[in-house]
């Protein structure tokens, strides 16, 4: 695991965004884990302006999501297929129809979960998961729990979860109390993990996870266990 440490978010998503461009310069048709949540905005904004400047081109990236909440559609502007439009896909040249975000409105997480599984893996598997982690560790949406879970699934959101991205929501009463996401053993199969954070409180968390036992109370921890992780921490 190669860790990275920041003084600025701003220096962090120039470094996050160094290591997108350089995998799309590499294979152009990349098939990208992306993520959600406020730690990647600020490297979308650099690709974004990147791509502005013709020095990075999506024409032909395929992007797997994380994770979604349950019961929220794609024009909901708290769900993430939102977020990834607004932040990345209508911004640049990817074609929307090779994005790929879990669905909210399933009726049948198990069978859609596996399905998305599938779909990663018919695409060739993921070139580079992008990861955030969750003041409780969790990463997509794994919560800490007794066992790992391998697979997408739907997924029941902690109490801290909930409380965290409420702040995404007018109140904690609107956030969804569930999410299809990534399992771990889906983000695990990624062949390169950037995982990016800010903050003392995140620092804690990943001092936590990677010093210690791998241990599905910290599901990050369970990235001790893959082969290529980069991290990239910012102080602030
Ligand atoms: C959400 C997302 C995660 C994300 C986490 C941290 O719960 N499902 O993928 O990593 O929030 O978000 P933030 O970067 O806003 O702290």
């Amino acid at each position: 695991m190669r860790i990275i440490e920041t003084k600025t978010y701003e220096e962090l998503s120039v470094l996050a965004a160094d290591i997108l461009t350089e995998q799309l310069k590499r294979k152009p048709d990349s098939v990208l884990g992306l993520a959600t949540g406020s730690s990647p905005i600020g490297m979308y904004e650099v690709l974004v302006d990147r791509y502005q400047k013709g020095e990075v081109d999506f024409s032909r990236v395929t992007s797997v999501n994380l994770d979604e909440y349950i019961g929220l559609n794609g024009d909901h502007p708290q769900s993430y297929r939102y977020f990834m439009d607004t932040h990345l896909f209508n911004l640049v040249n990817i074609d929307k129809s090779r994005t790929f975000v879990p669905n909210g409105l399933t009726t049948d997480g198990e069978r859609d979960g596996l399905l998305y599984d599938e779909h990663i893996e018919s695409l060739g598997g993921i070139d580079l998961q992008l990861l955030g982690v969750g003041y409780d560790g969790h990463i997509g949406f794994n919560e800490p729990s007794d066992t790992f879970v391998v697979h997408t699934h739907v997924e029941t959101l902690d109490p801290s979860t909930i409380e965290a991205n409420a702040r995404f929501f007018s109140s904690a009463d609107e956030v969804p109390k569930q999410a299809m996401t990534m399992g771990l053993g889906s983000i695990m199969k990624a062949k390169k993990i950037l995982l990016i954070a800010s903050g003392e409180k995140k620092a804690k968390v990943l001092r936590e996870a990677f010093s210690g036992k791998v241990n599905p109370r910290i599901p990050a921890s369970v990235l001790q266990l893959h082969p290529d992780v980069t991290v990239i921490i910012s102080e602030k």
